[in-house]
């Protein structure tokens, strides 16, 4: 079936139908292509690239230049799930105007269909100022990752009467800024719940329970692409790293005992050319000039 690209009033329309929506993230053009065959709704080029791809210790060091190259190979690989790229840390807490400055190289630089930054009611002003320059802004509230150290780590958020209001508060501020959905992260199903209720924009959890309009995973935490730390909240669909080590040391088998590369993957010349090349091959004191370089017949894919 043709699939058609998916846009803001889609992402709407189910809020209102009450039909879930999907978002992974997605950091390269395999992956990112895989998402669209599926027929994901969202894919989020997100600064968790810095941790699961970048190997950081946290997302702090995400530079907006290493997120712009992550998007474009993104959306050479994906053209029909709504693109949206992750402002990283300090593109858009300095002030507004720099805010827009980054949130239009996504949309110029990268074919991203919006942006997401990070922050509740202090951040309202700045996503106002995007969305004012006809950029679409997705909140992100709850356990906020470039915020860490000030939450004192991966703690749940909204645990508390206290913060369970605040962040409320913060969903409320965010949509009448304008921000057309709201990621909650790590927040008791409860209060997750109740937001999405209160809300007329979806909300997209991970580790905050059923109740959210759409869900959204860290694709590599999906496939199973670490022998290290799972967090609670997700769940692995597939335990690739094994996999990924066992081909790996299969190769490496292969190439020390000279079974790879077999025939199969390997090329030939014709016989008489061979003759001929033998022959023509002088003593190492003769010049002779060099055949014109011809183009490989086999050329679809040449590194
Ligand atoms: O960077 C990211 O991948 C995210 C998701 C966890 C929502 O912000």
């Amino acid at each position: 079936m043709e699939r058609k690209k998916v846009t803001l009033p889609e992402i709407q329309r189910k809020k209102e139908m009450g039909e879930p929506i999907t978002m992974l993230t997605a950091y390269d053009v395999s992956i990112a292509r895989a998402i669209d065959q599926v027929g994901i709704d969202m894919i989020l080029v997100g600064d968790s690239y810095g941790m699961v791809v970048l190997g950081y210790d946290t997302t702090v060091s995400v530079t907006m230049d290493q997120m712009i190259t992550a998007a474009q190979a993104v959306a050479r690989g994906a053209k029909n799930p709504l693109l949206i790229g992750d402002l990283p840390f300090l593109s858009y807490q300095v002030d507004a105007r720099e805010a827009i400055r980054n949130a239009g190289r996504f949309i110029q630089e990268a074919n991203m269909d919006a942006v997401k930054l990070e922050g509740g009611r202090e951040i309202a002003p700045t996503v106002r100022a995007i969305t004012n320059a006809g950029i679409a802004v997705m909140g992100h509230i709850g356990l906020t990752p470039q915020s860490v150290s000030k939450l004192g780590g991966w703690r749940t958020q909204g645990t508390t009467a206290e913060a369970a209001h605040k962040l409320l508060d913060d969903a409320l501020a965010l949509q009448d800024a304008g921000a057309f959905s709201i990621v909650l992260e790590k927040v008791p199903e409860r209060l997750a719940e109740l937001v999405t209720q209160r809300l007329q924009i979806p909300t997209i959890g991970i580790g905050a329970g059923l109740h959210c309009d759409g869900q959204v995973l860290v694709t590599n935490d999906l496939l199973g692409l670490f022998d290290r730390f799972v967090p609670k909240f997700a769940k692995q669909y597939a335990k690739l790293y094994p996999i990924i080590v066992e081909a790996i040391s299969e190769y490496k088998r292969e190439v020390d005992a000279r079974a790879f590369p077999a025939a199969e993957h390997t090329f030939s010349i014709k016989e008489d050319e061979w003759d001929a090349f033998l022959k023509s091959l002088t003593a190492p004191n003769e010049t002779h000039t060099l055949p014109a370089f011809d183009e490989h017949a086999d050329a679809t894919r040449v590194y």
